[in-house]
């Protein structure tokens, strides 16, 4: 089974994503660290932002192996795998890798953007997970303060609409709920919450 989480940033999609995985024994992917690692690849080898065909080059031959997870947990290359998202050759270098783990047996969960949309339309299920952006901002905001980062609710929301008007914008695969997606609101949900509604229509599904 192959199941598609997708949403705009601080939404919750990861935490559901892995949630359902976890149930099910299914095999994980959060596709937005393919993009950034791409972004620490291009900041790591002082790459303008605007060097598509550099970045190109980072998504055809990235070893995610290689990089640590918390080397992508900043805001720095957030920024940076939000740019680079927008290069078509980026996102079609990166789309057989996704695709190939989709396919894996007994069954995946690929949170992003476009999996609904693009990289696995297919997918037997589609969730599209979303929240006020103030309740995002705020979200990110505890989460950042968390980790000891010195920041202020103000530049943590204007962060965030600045990175999903650009997501949501862009040419190519923006960010966007699949007409056979389901709408999940986590504004006013916790996550356990979220994760045992979602893994109600999962049963149903599976029969
Ligand atoms: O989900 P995230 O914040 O880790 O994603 C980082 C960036 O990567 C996000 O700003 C947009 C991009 N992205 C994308 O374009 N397509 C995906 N499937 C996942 C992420």
């Amino acid at each position: 089974m192959m199941i598609a989480v997708d949403g705009p940033s601080a939404a919750g999609k990861g935490t559901l994503a892995r949630g359902i995985a976890r149930a099910l024994g299914y095999h994980f992917l959060d596709t937005g660290s393919l993009y950034r690692a791409v972004g620490l690849m291009m900041i790591r080898h002082g790459k303008a932002l605007e060097d598509a065909d550099s970045a190109a080059h980072f998504a055809a031959t990235l070893d995610v192996d290689k990089i640590a997870d918390h080397e992508l947990r900043n805001e720095r290359v957030a920024e940076a795998a939000s740019r680079i998202s927008a290069y078509p050759q980026v996102r079609k270098n990166l789309l057989e890798f996704q695709r190939a783990f989709a396919r894996k047996a007994p069954g995946a969960v690929l949170d992003g953007r476009d999996i609904g949309t693009v990289v696995c339309p297919d997918a037997d299920l589609k969730f599209f997970v979303t929240a006020a952006t103030d309740v995002r901002a705020r979200r990110r905001f505890d989460e950042l303060r968390g980790q000891g980062v010195a920041t202020t609710y103000e530049a943590v929301l204007a962060d965030v609409m600045a990175r999903d008007e650009r997501d949501a914008t862009r040419t190519t695969a923006p960010t966007a709920m699949a007409d056979d997606a389901i709408m999940i609101d986590t504004s006013e949900l916790t996550a356990e919450e979220v994760l045992k509604a979602v893994l109600e229509v999962v049963k149903d599904a599976r029969g």
